[in-house]
């Protein structure tokens, strides 16, 4: 539902606070912005780098997610200690009715068992994909669902998200900074090292750069202090069909040829790194 989030959404045009208005979202100039029928909003404003995830690369993704392989990253993200800042005067978590931002939100599938753990918490997506947003519109009945490029200014308020989700999906430092409460998390997840090892080395897929971690920091600029780094590790016993929907959810899903992929079942290694932000 897109209600909750409205408070925190702005015109991409001018700025000013939206209200709804049927299926539109519209601000005090008129600026005017249709909701799909699917029930996200496009405040694109028709500015967009990319499109995004394909339809089959989110099928796959969704199917992937679905069979629970990567359950133990949406665990990781739900039980981090920085997840829920504790206000220590209120004597409650900061997060209570606060808003949860997933930037590059895929199915909308981690925002989603976040938004399970966080009972009073609003949730925001943010895609570029319109396949992704199909889902993720759908995903929670607290999450809402926005067309937005990452790599312009986001349709949102200062200071108004307690926590940001940023899970295998572009960052964009300064924006993250703007819309980040000064006592919110950025909660950030990229493969580690060994992710996926077993295709990488067997059939090619596309190889994860050992100083990916690096650069993540570097993207986030001096805005950001890491304050929690972990690494997490699942062994996946995959039939050959879902190696197949594991690669085709990926950027390689191009480069592998067909009469490369395994028949059997295989045995692979997914692994990430989930690092904790706080804002300067
Ligand atoms: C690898 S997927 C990860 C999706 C989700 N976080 C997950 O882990 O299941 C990357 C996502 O980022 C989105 N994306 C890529 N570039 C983007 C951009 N410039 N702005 C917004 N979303 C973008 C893609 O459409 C895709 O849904
Ligand atoms: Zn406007």
């Amino acid at each position: 539902m897109i209600d909750g989030a409205i408070p925190y959404l702005r015109c991409p045009v001018c700025r000013e606070s939206l209200t709804r208005e049927g299926r539109a979202l519209r601000c005090a100039r008129r600026h005017s912005f249709d909701m799909a029928k699917q029930g996200y909003a496009d405040l694109s404003a028709g500015r967009l780098s990319h499109t995004g995830d394909s339809a089959q690369m989110i099928a796959d993704r969704a199917d992937f997610l679905g069979a629970g392989h990567y359950d133990f990253i949406a665990t990781a993200l739900t039980k981090h200690p920085a997840g829920s800042p504790v206000d220590a005067d209120a004597g409650r978590s900061a997060l209570d009715g606060g808003l949860v931002l997933d930037a590059g939100t895929g199915t909308g599938d981690y925002l989603s068992r976040f938004l399970d753990a966080s009972p009073d918490a609003t949730g925001l997506g943010l895609d570029v994909s319109k396949p992704a947003l199909r889902r993720a519109a759908r995903a929670h009945p607290r999450a809402a669902a926005v067309l937005a490029d990452l790599w312009r200014p986001f349709p949102i308020a200062d200071d108004s998200a307690a926590v940001i989700l940023n899970v295998f999906a572009p960052r964009n430092g300064p924006e993250f900074h703007r819309v980040l409460r000064p006592d919110g998390v950025l909660l950030v997840v990229t493969p580690a090292a060994d992710h996926l090892t077993e295709l990488v080395t067997g059939f090619g897929l596309i190889h994860v750069d050992p100083a990916k971690a690096d650069r993540v920091a570097d993207s986030l600029g001096d805005r950001f202090q890491s304050v929690a780094s972990s690494t997490h590790r699942h062994e996946m016993r995959l039939t050959a069909a879902e190696v197949r929907t594991l690669i085709g959810m990926t950027p390689s899903a191009r480069h592998v040829p067909v009469d490369a992929l395994p028949t059997s079942e295989l045995t692979v290694t997914a692994a990430v790194t989930l690092t904790a932000y706080r804002p300067r």
